[in-house]
């Protein structure tokens, strides 16, 4: 039996042969450590700053304004327990959004147990944040702001160069998680105007279990690893250098391929969805209309469990469910329930998200078996 087609860029992504290839000797032969002063420390070394180079290119930043870090999470972690360690004689309110990965929310929520006040604001039907929301929360004890770049779940695409201009004016610390974004639109830390920024290694074809954070010169978050001081001082710990090779490379790549990729992930995307759409009446998209990701398609289908689409396609094709249906407990997603979707969609909801690999007979078969998986639900 051949593999399903995979749909699910946005949980993780397959590693770029030309990123296993970068960090091949660094499993093999160049297995130094990078603090060494003898000849084995040199190429390891050599390799992370030239790594630093190629994640600092990406985001438009110097190179000594990037952390290495284990993904998305430990960013997510660092900017923002760093910043309120860092700030808390200032304040203890923290601003961030309803529809934030759990590697923010759950950051927020064990701060809230340290005496930070945090509010979680809403969003629009597809999932924006609204600048004026985010403006109206501020207080003078307001130290930071997090607001991802883009949802993983729906794709849309928060105004983060209005909300910086709003922490400017407020003098408020700003942090986007750009886990979803980098690599599938533009990062540049200097058009968004944030202070510091997460990224995720294995959504950009680099393995998992790296990641980076790019502190802009002039905010210092606490310490987040105390050690023998690799990392500027910030993140203690041998460098994992295969990881970070790889996540230079990535970033190299996605930056010199980003235009066409992102015409090949946008066309696969639209096509899977208008073809499913032809076909199949009780379906509705969620997330922004444009201001979405290139790759990402959230789709609810009426009346229809997420989990019963998925077990139905799922030796065939891969993809995420947006809500869980235990026996009679339906568990929502939270991005869906601060969308207001009603229950009757929500509970159908599926992404597929498709990534540089994707082909146009990937799509064919995926339009088939979905719409075949659909009449088989609605029969019984
Ligand atoms: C928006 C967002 N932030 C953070 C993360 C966590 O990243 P990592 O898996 O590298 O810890 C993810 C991963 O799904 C994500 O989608």
């Amino acid at each position: 039996m051949s593999k399903p087609v995979y749909l699910d860029y946005n949980a993780t992504t397959p590693i770029d042969p030309e990123v296993v290839a970068a960090m091949k000797p660094f499993l093999e032969e160049e297995f130094g450590n990078p603090s060494s002063t003898h000849w084995f420390g040199i190429l390891p070394k050599r390799a992370v700053e030239n790594a630093r180079k190629q994640v600092a290119e990406i985001l438009n930043c110097a190179v000594d304004e990037i952390i290495f870090t284990s993904g998305g999470t430990e960013s997510n972690n660092h900017a923002i327990i760093g910043t309120a360690q860092a700030l808390k004689h200032k304040g203890n309110h923290i601003i961030t959004t309803q529809v934030e990965h759990p590697a923010v929310l759950e950051v927020c929520r064990y701060l809230e147990s340290f005496g930070f006040n945090i509010t979680c604001v809403g969003v629009d039907v597809y999932g924006m944040v609204d600048v004026s929301h985010i403006k109206d929360a501020i207080t003078s004890e307001t130290i930071l702001i997090s607001v991802m770049h883009a949802n993983n779940e729906i794709g849309t695409i928060e105004p983060i160069e209005e909300i910086a201009c709003v922490a400017k004016e407020k003098q408020v610390l700003f942090h986007t998680d750009a886990a979803q974004s980098a690599g599938k639109i533009s990062t540049d830390v200097n058009s968004l105007g944030v202070d510091m920024l997460s990224i995720a290694g294995h959504k950009l074809y680099a393995p998992k279990g790296v990641g980076a954070l790019y502190v802009r010169k002039g905010v210092n978050p606490d310490i987040f690893m105390h050690g023998a001081g690799q990392e500027m001082g910030r993140r203690a710990g041998t460098e994992n250098v295969p990881g970070i090779a790889a996540l230079g490379k990535a970033c190299e790549i996605a930056r010199r391929d980003m235009i066409v990729n992102s015409v090949q992930m946008k066309k696969t995307r639209d096509t899977l969805f208008q073809n499913l759409q032809k076909k199949w009446s009780e379906l509705r998209r969620n997330g922004h209309p444009e201001k979405v990701l290139p790759n990402t398609l959230s789709i609810s289908f009426k009346g229809l469990e997420a989990n019963r689409i998925l077990e139905e396609i799922g030796l065939q094709v891969a993809a995420s469910a947006g809500a869980a249906c235990h026996s009679d407990l339906v568990e929502i997603s939270h991005v869906l329930l601060a969308t207001d979707l009603p229950e009757t969609w929500s509970k159908g909801t599926i992404r597929f998200s498709t990534g540089k690999n994707t082909s146009d007979a990937d799509i064919e078969s995926a339009v088939t078996i979905t719409l075949e998986a659909l009449k088989t639900l609605t029969r019984d």
